[in-house]
């Protein structure tokens, strides 16, 4: 068993109490101190696949059978979350949440504890708020009673939603013109977390709002840094987008969480599923997949196993990629898919290539990448395989394809 606290390094110890967003963005001192998520989570959540309907034990049990049995355990799949609607729509006369009796009728703790003997970890969402969004009780006022319950069952991971929080004017659901900073309910789990008994994995999203990428690290293992991936290619582009310029805020135990995956909902072709996990992958955001694995076909298992792409997403030195401009190439436009993108790894460079409109022919010299320069390199193509070396890359791709470099110099310039 993990014991919090005595398990982190001295470089993890050491953290600065004052909030002040003008410090280094990747200062490790600034990262919030429980000890998990050194590097993205890797999981499933229910909300994708089902919203309420799948909040139950069965699904949940299902899908740990399917980490194992489909082999994602051993490639570093991790997380079994449930998301809104596992509990009553009322506390008890305590004032403790109640898992459903219908969804999870053995309660939590001997889900919980099914799903630690497989070798996983478990999940549960709630909300800084008076309710969910889905209507169900909120965490305003309980955080210490909330936190205590979810030590005493064994959670491993907590998602802090934003509905129903304190609200100036307009939808109280997801008020436009809040009565303070989010910052401050987001800081007040995490202190109710924090003496909770128990390391619990405290997963933020507050959607983007009050620029979390700026003090999330501090307050959280992972922030959402935008609304939600509402399931088609545009919510990827967005993303995608919106993650380039807020890269560096990612680090080794906090990182920009692009939010759950989509892949195998049916809507997006092949290529936008590679470039969907391409780019989540080099961002370093946690991957938290959002169907039904038991569905998936071969080609989709294999893509969320590629060992290659998910060492990158799990690379030590927790960089996250952005875009780049090469000499003669046109600026990112916001809210646009930009086709170059690189970041550095602890033994290399990744470098993406993404055809954000048709098919297209993309080549990179390695002198106009960051972290690279003059020189030879060496490089892996992680999605095919093919290796090559020399000073510039190309990919032939498809509509909406990306490929994934990893660069290793092999002689100087
Ligand atoms: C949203 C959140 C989603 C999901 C949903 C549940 O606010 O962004 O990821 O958790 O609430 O109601």
């Amino acid at each position: 068993m993990r014991s919090g606290l005595l398990v982190l390094a001295a470089a993890d110890i050491v953290r600065s109490l004052p909030q002040t967003v003008s410090e280094k963005p990747d200062n490790l001192d600034r990262r919030l101190m429980n000890g998990l998520g050194k590097t993205p989570a890797l999981g499933w959540n229910s909300w994708n696949q089902g919203g309420c309907e799948a909040a139950t034990a069965v699904v949940a049990l299902n899908t740990a059978s399917a980490f194992i049995n489909l082999g994602l355990r051993d490639v570093g799949y991790t997380y079994i979350n449930i998301d809104d609607c596992w509990s009553t729509t009322s506390r008890n006369s305590s004032g403790y949440l109640v898992p459903d009796p219908n969804k999870f009728p053995q309660g939590i703790k001997a889900l919980t504890d099914q799903i630690h003997s497989m070798g996983l970890k478990f999940g549960l969402y709630g909300d800084a708020g008076t309710m969910t969004c889905a209507g169900h009780p909120g965490s305003q006022g309980y955080e210490v009673q909330d936190a205590k319950l979810l030590a005493s069952w064994g959670v491993d991971y907590w998602k802090h939603d934003n509905c129903y929080t304190p609200c100036n004017a307009g939808l109280q659901q997801t008020c436009t013109n809040p009565a303070g900073s989010s910052q401050t309910w987001y800081i007040k789990m995490r202190d109710a977390l924090l003496s909770s008994g128990r390391p619990i994995f405290y997963s933020l999203c507050n959607w983007g709002r009050d620029n979390v990428w700026t003090w999330g690290a501090d307050v959280g293992n992972s922030w959402r840094m935008s609304i939600d991936n509402w399931g088609n290619w545009a919510d990827v582009v967005r993303i995608a987008s919106e993650a380039a310029p807020i890269a560096s805020y990612s680090a080794a135990y906090g990182f920009n969480d692009l939010d759950m995956m989509i892949i195998g909902n049916g809507r997006l072709t092949t290529a936008e599923e590679r470039t969907h996990f391409g780019i989540w992958a080099i961002s370093k955001s946690p991957i938290i997949m959002g169907t039904d694995l038991t569905k998936l076909t071969t080609e989709r298992l294999n893509l969320i196993k590629n060992r290659a792409l998910l060492a990158i997403n799990q690379d030590s030195l927790g960089k996250a990629a952005t875009t780049f401009r090469p000499s003669g190439a046109a600026s990112p436009v916001s809210g646009q898919l930009y086709p170059y993108w690189a970041g550095p790894l602890s033994d290399g460079v990744v470098v993406g290539l993404v055809a954000p409109d048709g098919a297209q022919t993309l080549s990179v010299n390695f002198a106009d990448v960051p972290g690279l320069g003059a020189g030879t390199f060496a490089w892996t193509e992680l999605y095919s395989g093919h290796t090559g070396s020399g000073i510039s890359v190309s990919a032939n791709l498809n509509a909406h394809d990306m490929a994934v470099f990893k660069v290793v110099r092999i002689a100087s310039g």
